[in-house]
């Protein structure tokens, strides 16, 4: 497998996408409602998604791909070589805000993650890594990630998870809170993850993420010394859709024993 030439290839497809996405914002933007008034697609989810399964069908047939609005392939098991995409993630921002909003993906071998990516649209940030080659930022390394204290530390959370919720003790995740230096919420799993694993935050956390929002986010993870798991320190099942931490590794195991593990 030339991974060398799939790293080209993924990086030259994500801007093309990200120049159609940025296009898109000159023209009416269809907004469709998904399960909620918050769960929100629009016709460029769609579009982007469509041009990444065409383009990986046409550059590799062999590959699979698994994006959220379902235009890829139907994924059970991740043998072969699989493409796991959200077309964007943060698609509230993307309507709301024309900012905050990110392309992210991730390349799998029979299950390892080989390849990740987040590219931040609207500022054209590319972060990239290759498994065991490091990771990226516009080109640039990216240092590995250096201990944190609490005190220190900045964390971001989703608002709705620090509400009372079957998941996690509220009472602890307040203590949390109190402990570290602030809070930050963004509005984008794929944009807290990149923001972890530049250090720009220390941890990120939420109740239900699904494989496309972190699949690109955990190779990069790795190469940083990141760690990133379940509630309970497992590995994040990416044919599952759970709880997701990541964390600067000097965080991980105290925040979930003493803060998240109910
Ligand atoms: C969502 C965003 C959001 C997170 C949601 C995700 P989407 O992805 O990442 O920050 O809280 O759980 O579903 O739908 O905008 O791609
Ligand atoms: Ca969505
Ligand atoms: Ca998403
Ligand atoms: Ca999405």
């Amino acid at each position: 497998m030339d991974v060398h030439a799939i790293d080209q290839f993924a990086q030259k497809t994500i801007r093309e996408a990200g120049e159609r996405i940025k296009h898109s914002l000159n023209e009416t933007i269809k907004v469709m409602e998904k399960s909620s008034s918050s769960d929100l697609v629009t016709n460029m989810d769609m579009e982007i998604e469509q041009f990444f399964v065409k383009e990986v069908n046409e550059a590799y047939p062999e590959h699979r791909i698994l994006g959220e609005e379902g235009f890829g392939d139907s994924i059970q098991h991740l043998n072969g070589v699989v493409w796991i995409v959200d077309p964007i993630d943060g698609t509230t921002n993307f309507i709301n805000q024309h900012r905050n909003f990110c392309i992210t993906l991730g390349v799998y071998v029979d299950g390892m993650g080989m390849l990740g990516y987040i590219y931040q649209v609207m500022t054209g940030e590319m972060i990239a890594a290759v498994q065991g080659q490091g990771a990226t930022i516009n080109g640039q390394p990216i240092p590995k990630l250096p201990p944190v204290r609490f005190e220190d530390a900045l964390i971001g959370v989703n608002a709705s998870w620090v509400a009372p919720n079957r998941h996690i003790d509220h009472e602890r995740v307040t203590k949390l809170i109190q402990r570290v230096r602030g809070t930050r919420s963004y509005g984008s799993a794929a944009l807290e993850i990149s923001y972890v694993v530049t250090g720009r935050l220390d941890a990120y956390f939420s109740m239900r993420l699904s494989a496309w929002d972190v699949a690109g986010g955990m190779v990069i993870a790795q190469e940083v010394g990141a760690i990133c798991g379940t509630l309970h320190g497992k590995p994040f099942d990416l044919m599952k859709k759970q709880p997701f931490i990541i964390a600067n590794a000097s965080l991980y195991k105290e925040l979930i024993e003493d803060y998240l593990v109910k």
